[in-house]
């Protein structure tokens, strides 16, 4: 496959690239940051420009993984009193109108029977006290999945509903939390990047030829 990563300087995306290339796939990443794609634009998701301009590059592609995330724990443990404007309208533009943002840039080079995968999360289907905005940023992110399926007939979009995988995000949790979210889960401890990896893999390949406007849930069990 020819595929393009966001967030493939992070966690899950890095994971993803070393995956995909290992599998012989050929690998266009983007991130502000570098990665080990073959090739790599550093584009902020924000930056339309940026991206049509690694779209003209590109060439017809077969998926479109759509990794990226908003990273700033500012926004976590905040109070409905202490949320503001600014807390939702950072998430929503980074997570959901960037990802709209590379599906469109990206639209001309899909071809029949491709594959696009959105990184969401288990708050989108079972809220979240501690990261509102960012728990109704995915929500809508699936909801943009289900809609770009039922537009884009043809091309399959689906999402991944990520538990919490051990990368940078995880390092922010103290100690005492972490070990509750480990409990939560009914493997007893984080995901992998390496498995939350498999299965966005596993949506973005001809594997799953008859799967879309789904939301595959990939949490240790943590959301039963
Ligand atoms: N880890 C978890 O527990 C977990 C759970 C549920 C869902 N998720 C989701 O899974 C995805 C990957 O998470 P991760 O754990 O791998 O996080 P990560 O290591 O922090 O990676 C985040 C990626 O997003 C990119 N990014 C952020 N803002 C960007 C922007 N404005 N323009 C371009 N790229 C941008 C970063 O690249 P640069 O900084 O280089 O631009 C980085 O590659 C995210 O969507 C996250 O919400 C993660």
């Amino acid at each position: 496959m020819r595929v393009v990563v966001t967030g493939a300087s992070g966690g899950i995306g890095g994971a993803l690239v070393r995956l995909a290339k290992s599998r012989g796939d050929f690998v266009i990443g983007i991130s502000r940051r570098r990665s080990e794609a073959d090739v790599h634009y550093q584009c902020d998701v924000l930056d339309l420009k940026c991206l049509e301009g690694a779209a003209r590059d590109a060439g017809p592609v077969d998926g479109l993984a759509i990794l990226h995330g908003h990273g700033d724990p500012s926004i976590w443990n905040k109070s409905v009193e202490d949320l503001n404007e600014r807390d939702f309208t950072e998430v929503f533009r980074i997570d959901v109108v960037g990802a709209f943002n590379v599906v469109k840039a990206f639209l001309g080079n899909l071809k029949p029977g491709s594959s696009i995968v959105f990184a969401a999360s288990t708050p989108a289907l079972v809220g979240d006290i501690y990261g509102m905005p960012y728990a109704a940023a995915k929500g809508a992110l699936l909801a943009l999945a289900k809609s770009l399926a039922k537009a884009l007939r043809g091309v399959r979009v689906n999402a991944v509903a990520l538990g919490p995988i051990a990368t940078r995000w995880t390092s922010w949790i103290a100690e005492e939390e972490l070990r509750r979210f480990e409990e939560r889960t009914l493997m007893g401890r984080l995901g992998l990047p390496e498995e939350a990896a498999e299965a966005i893999y596993w949506l973005l390949s001809p594997a799953s030829s008859y799967v879309t406007g789904q939301a595959l849930i990939v949490d240790g069990g943590e959301s039963l």
